[in-house]
Formats: C-alpha cells, sequence, structure tokens
C-alpha cells in the first residue's frame, strides 16, 4: 500500500460554485477513489481560498465583515461537494488557524532562505486573477485576457521573492521529469516561459488587509496566491511537522484547470526549492468546461445548469457524461443534448438494460445465482476480456485518458450484451439438458457486471453500488478476479438503475423478452441492425429558426434549429431544394446524437432527415409536435 496525496485548486470564495470547479472536483474524486480502489491509502484535499482584495471586495458588496462572508459562501461548497459526491478526506479552509500559522512558518523559512527582499511594484493588476499581469500580456485596452474585465493599476511596496534565482534548477527539473506538467501543450507553454526567464515575484501587498501578515514584517499581509498554495502543505499538520504531513508529502498530484499551472508548475515549486522541501510529483491540468464556446463565469452570466440536469438524469449520468464525453486537457461545451444521448445509449440502454435482462432471467429460472457447470462457446473470451479491460482501463486512467477508460469499459459491457444475444440464453430455459448452460451464461453475465461495477466505481460510484446490491452482494466487493462472484446470492428484483428519461415524459415501447423469429441467413440479414442499435439514435423534433447560404458551398445551407432543451447550428445538403426562407418555422427530424462536424469550415452539430432521391424533401410529422419530441 502506499500513500497517494490528491488535491484541487482551493477555489475563491467571492461567489458560490459553478459547474467549471464541479469539473475539476469530479476528475480529482474519481483519481482518488481509483487510487483507494487499488488499496493505497488516499488523502484527498479540496477547499476554499478565501483571503485577498476579491474576497474583500465581495464582502463589502455583500455588506459583511470579511469572515462573515466567507462563513456564508464557504458551506455552499461543503454543500456541492455533498451533491456531486465527492469523497475528499479535507475540506481546506485558508482563514483556519492550522493553515494561518502554518502558513507563517513557511513565510519565515521563505525569509530565512535569504530569497527575500523588499521592493516597489507598479503594473496592472486583475483583481478576479489576483494577479499582476505581465508587460507581454497587456492589450492596448488594458483588459485581462482571462475575465476580458478592465485592469486596476497598482503602485506598492512589497516584498519580493528571488524567482529568477530558480529559473536553471526549474528548467532542469521540467527536462529530467518529463512528466512533471501533463499534458504536454501546458509542459510546452510553461516550458516557453522558463527559457524566455522568470521574474522575480511581489509576495506582499500593503494595500490589502484581509490575509495573513507577513511574520517578518506585520504591516504587509502575503499575498493570497502565495499564501494559498501553502495551503497544500498547511493542510496535512506542515506546521506541527505531523505524522500525516510526512506521509503526505510531497503530493502526488495537483489537479487544476489549465489557467493556474504558471502559479502550481513554476512558483510553488521554486518557493519549495528556496526552503528545501520536496516538489509536488504532477501538475496535472484540464480544459475548461464552455457553455456555447465561452468559459462558464457567473459575473459574465455563462453558465451551465447543472441542478436541472442532475435532477433529470441523476448525479452519475452527469458525472458519466463529463468524464466520457470531454477528451481530458482540452475544452469542452457542456451540452445537455449530449448528456441526452449518453444517458439513453450508454446508461440506460447498454449497461441498465443488461443488469435487468440478467437479473429478470435468474430470477425467472434459477433460486438465486446458479452455478457456472457448463462451460461453452464465448465464455473464454468473455473472461479473457475482462482481465484485459482490467489492464487497458488502468492504463488509461494513468495517461488520465478517462473518456478512453469509461469507452474501454463499455466496449466489455457491449460484448456481454452481444453474449447475452449470440447465447440466446432466453432460450434455454426450455429443456433440463440446457438449463445448466443456461445458470453458466448467466453466472458469466453477472460476474461481468460485476467487474464492470468494480471498474466503474470511481466514475460513477452510485451506479457501482446499485448494481452489486442488485446483484445481492452484501457488501461492496472491488476485487477484479473472475469467479468471486458468489454462487446462490439471492438477487433483487431489478429495478432499472437508469430509469428512461423522454424530454417530454412520454411513454417508450417497451421491449419483450423474447426469442427474435428465426430468421434464414440470408444477404438480407447482414443488413439488418437490432433493436439496441436502433435505440441508439437520438432523433429528435426541432424547428427551423433560421437558415443561410454557406459562401463557396452551393448545396450547403447553415441552419440554426431549436431543439426544445438547446439551440443548435447544423449544416445541411439541401441548398439546392429549399430557398432559405421557406426553411424558416418548419418542423423537421434531427439526428441529435450524430458525432459534430466541421463542413467547409462551418459547424455542424447533427443532421436533418430527408427523403432524398432526384428530389429532396424534407422529413417530418404529420402534425406539429413539442420541440425536443424524440421521434421512434
Ligand atoms: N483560488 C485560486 C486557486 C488557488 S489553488 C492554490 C483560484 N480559484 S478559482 O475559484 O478561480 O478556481 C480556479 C479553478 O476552478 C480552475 O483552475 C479550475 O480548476 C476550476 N474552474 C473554474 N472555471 C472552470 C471552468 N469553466 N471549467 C473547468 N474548470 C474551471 O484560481
Amino acid at each position: 500500500m502506499s500513500a497517494f496525496y490528491i488535491t484541487t485548486p482551493i477555489y475563491y470564495v467571492n461567489d458560490e460554485p459553478h459547474a467549471g470547479h464541479g469539473y475539476s472536483t469530479i476528475v480529482a474524486d474519481t483519481l482518488a477513489r481509483y487510487h483507494r480502489l487499488k488499496g493505497n491509502e488516499v488523502f484527498f484535499l479540496t477547499g476554499v481560498d478565501e483571503h485577498g482584495a476579491k474576497i474583500h471586495k465581495a464582502a463589502e458588496k455583500a455588506g459583511l465583515t470579511p469572515q462573515d462572508y466567507c462563513d456564508k459562501i464557504a458551506p455552499t461548497f461543503i454543500k456541492f461537494w455533498k451533491r456531486l459526491n465527492i469523497s475528499h478526506d479535507i475540506f481546506m479552509r485558508t482563514t483556519s488557524d492550522m493553515h494561518k500559522r502554518g502558513a507563517q512558518k513557511f513565510l519565515n523559512a521563505l525569509y530565512t532562505s535569504g530569497d527575500v527582499y523588499k521592493g516597489t511594484y507598479e503594473g496592472y493588476y486583475c483583481l478576479h486573477c489576483e494577479r499582476f499581469i505581465p508587460e507581454k500580456e497587456l492589450t492596448a485596452e488594458k483588459i485581462c485576457p482571462i475575465h476580458k474585465l478592465p485592469l486596476e493599476w497598482l503602485e506598492e511596496d512589497n516584498y519580493f521573492f528571488k524567482l529568477s534565482k530558480y529559473q536553471d534548477r526549474l528548467l532542469a527539473h521540467f527536462r529530467e521529469h518529463p512528466d512533471f506538467v501533463y499534458p504536454a501543450a501546458r509542459r510546452n507553454e510553461l516550458l516557453s516561459v522558463l527559457e524566455s526567464g522568470l521574474e522575480d515575484i511581489s509576495i506582499s501587498r500593503s494595500s490589502v488587509s484581509w490575509g495573513i501578515s507577513l511574520p517578518f514584517d506585520p504591516e504587509h499581509i502575503v499575498y493570497v496566491w502565495i499564501e494559498a498554495l501553502m495551503n497544500y502543505m498547511t493542510a496535512l499538520g506542515y506546521e506541527t511537522d505531523s505524522e500525516q504531513y510526512r506521509t503526505f508529502w510531497p503530493a502526488d498530484i495537483h489537479m487544476m484547470g489549465k489557467d493556474i499551472t504558471r502559479f502550481h508548475a513554476l512558483i510553488w515549486p521554486a518557493m519549495l526549492m528556496a526552503v528545501d522541501l520536496p516538489l509536488p510529483k504532477q501538475i496535472i491540468a484540464h480544459g475548461f468546461l464552455t457553455k456555447d464556446g465561452e468559459a462558464l463565469s457567473k459575473t459574465r452570466g455563462i453558465f451551465v445548469d447543472l441542478e436541472a440536469d442532475i435532477a433529470k438524469y441523476g448525479l452519475d449520468a452527469f458525472r458519466y457524461y463529463l468524464l466520457r464525453e470531454f477528451s481530458f486537457g482540452n475544452d469542452g461545451d457542456y451540452r445537455p443534448a449530449r448528456l441526452h444521448a449518453r444517458y439513453t445509449a450508454d446508461l440506460a440502454n447498454d449497461l441498465g438494460n443488461l443488469l435487468n435482462r440478467v437479473l429478470g432471467l435468474v430470477n425467472k429460472n434459477f433460486e438465486g445465482i446458479p452455478a457456472p457447470t457448463t462451460p461453452g462457446e464465448f465464455d473464454d473470451e468473455i473472461t479473457a476480456m475482462a482481465q484485459t479491460t482490467v489492464t487497458t482501463v488502468e492504463e488509461h486512467i494513468k495517461a488520465f485518458a478517462f473518456d478512453a477508460a469509461l469507452e474501454t469499459i463499455w466496449e466489455f459491457v457491449r460484448r456481454i450484451n452481444r453474449y447475452v444475444q449470440q447465447t440466446q440464453v432466453w432460450t434455454l430455459a426450455r429443456s433440463p439438458e440446457t438449463k445448466p448452460r443456461m445458470g453458466t451464461i448467466l453466472y458469466n453475465s453477472l460476474e461481468a457486471l460485476r467487474f464492470i461495477s468494480v471498474l466503474i466505481s470511481p466514475f460513477v460510484p452510485d451506479t457501482a453500488e446499485k448494481i452489486q446490491k442488485q446483484i445481492g452482494l452484501a457488501e461492496f466487493d472491488t476485487v477484479a478476479v473472475w469467479g468471486r462472484l458468489p454462487v446462490g446470492l439471492t438477487v433483487s428484483r431489478g429495478e432499472p438503475i437508469f430509469p428512461r428519461v423522454d424530454v417530454k415524459k412520454q411513454k417508450q415501447p417497451q421491449r419483450k423478452e423474447t426469442a427474435p423469429p428465426k430468421q434464414k441467413k440470408t444477404k438480407e440479414t447482414s443488413r439488418l441492425i437490432s433493436f439496441a442499435d436502433f435505440q441508439k439514435l437520438d432523433l429528435q423534433v426541432a424547428r427551423i429558426l433560421s437558415a443561410e447560404p454557406i459562401e463557396g458551398a452551393d448545396r450547403l445551407l447553415k441552419l440554426q434549429v431549436d431543439l426544445g432543451t438547446e439551440k443548435r447550428q447544423l449544416v445541411a445538403g439541401i441548398a439546392e431544394h429549399y430557398k432559405p426562407e421557406a426553411l424558416v418555422g418548419k418542423q423537421v427530424i434531427v439526428v441529435a446524437n450524430l458525432e459534430p462536424a466541421t463542413i467547409r469550415g462551418v459547424e455542424s452539430h447533427g443532421m436533418i432527415l430527408a427523403g432524398s432521391g432526384d428530389a429532396v424533401v424534407l422529413a417530418t410529422l404529420d402534425t406539429e409536435m413539442p420541440l425536443g419530441t424524440q421521434v421512434r
């Protein structure tokens, strides 16, 4: 068992948390849970950053003292983490005594190192970033490159840290530890900052009153970023050199958004070098969760209504969607329709139906889980795939490829669905000769589902537990070794773990558990798709809001359509058959879960159905229906 320490950024309490903070913390939570699953001793930190001018201003605006304001906002983060099922071991607050004392100890050590000196600073400051914007990044309008809000001119006496002195040591560290910063794009960005030369940084503010004072000059308040970074150590008991501190420092992973890597990968390590302490092992940066391509920001009114989506689909669907759909390290646009499509296809259909079906068959035909007495076709392939799935998932998680990890698990889920189908297990109940084989197939399917539940548990912990409960396991079994599932367990009736969600609450046709009609094997059969395949299509009623030609593409039109829950842009090859103005207001049928594509430089998020022969005629419903209605 080894110690594993992972942190999220500590979030500013100037406002309540939003989905972007949620994303950072869900990713870290997944890794924390994964390491616990591996049997490691995990310490998972999240928390809040409570000092500095930004918080002070927010408090003033709310008519509260800064401390009262922090005491009001901090619990909203705690509540949020509970809502997102975050398994942190500590919720760190920088207004805690433990932090204040630890930070002062660190500041004294920094001062004693001889790398701190007094000087004057002047420059443009972004209150939202809580940092001076370097000359190189300044625009003529003097606007923050991230927040797009006006900068403030500041001039004051400060203490400085000799960051420039550590340039060569930092460069050497980057070169000797290629994994220090991930992904490569961020590493390269930082390397080029390093190569272009580091300037000393100011570490105190004389104009700020809300914060921790410098132990060697109490007139000055430590710059909030410098103090915030120290929380990763003070939280462990750095001040008293506690057992916990000695077990977990240095951190294995500092997880964060791509906006704050410089603080973590350049300034923080240099500070640690100055006081002669070990550096964190990895700085891992994810992309931004965006809405319509823009970073979420309450200040700018760009947000994701995650409460509504969690209420509709459940928390695990939300977690699954973020981890499955976004490629880690890149920005990802939040789209409720994609969440719906993932829910329906991956969760309700592939996984939920499989569990339900297998449990239903066990219940109907056996007293408890049957023994695997009769090996047969496909069994070896299934058991081998179970093991390779475990290994591949592990590799993907180590590479922070959460989407690939989930896709690997789902390949296995789909394989088991096919296994059930190929063996036509439901037909084997008819005779006493075939029943033992039926029992074996059902045992294998349940054991596969147990494996799946173990593998998905870091991502969607509640679902993993529900699956094992329905299988009849009293305690969550985390061991991915084939054959551990006890025979004879009483399985539950199998409530759907992902009940069907219809945007407009329509009834869906129920599938019956019957053998498919016997078919002659002709060429025709290879053209057939299963009902499950058909159900993967997310067809929805939409209305065309606008249509316009695309320059240089005679056959294409750019359309904006309304799906009821969201608006989309898509490209349709109908320009030769429809005039743009004749399309506006028409109801059409859209394939809503088609992978986005860029067609002639225009993004297309879906496809419109049309009859296409010599003429092209848009498919539509007999009478109008509410937008977003599923078409089946
Ligand atoms: N207080 C500092 C961090 C100090 S850590 C020693 C801070 N706080 S913050 O509230 O602004 O949160 C920043 C972090 O929140 C980002 O680095 C990122 O992890 C997360 N996110 C904020 N908006 C986000 C998105 N839109 N998308 C994804 N993550 C986002 O900076």
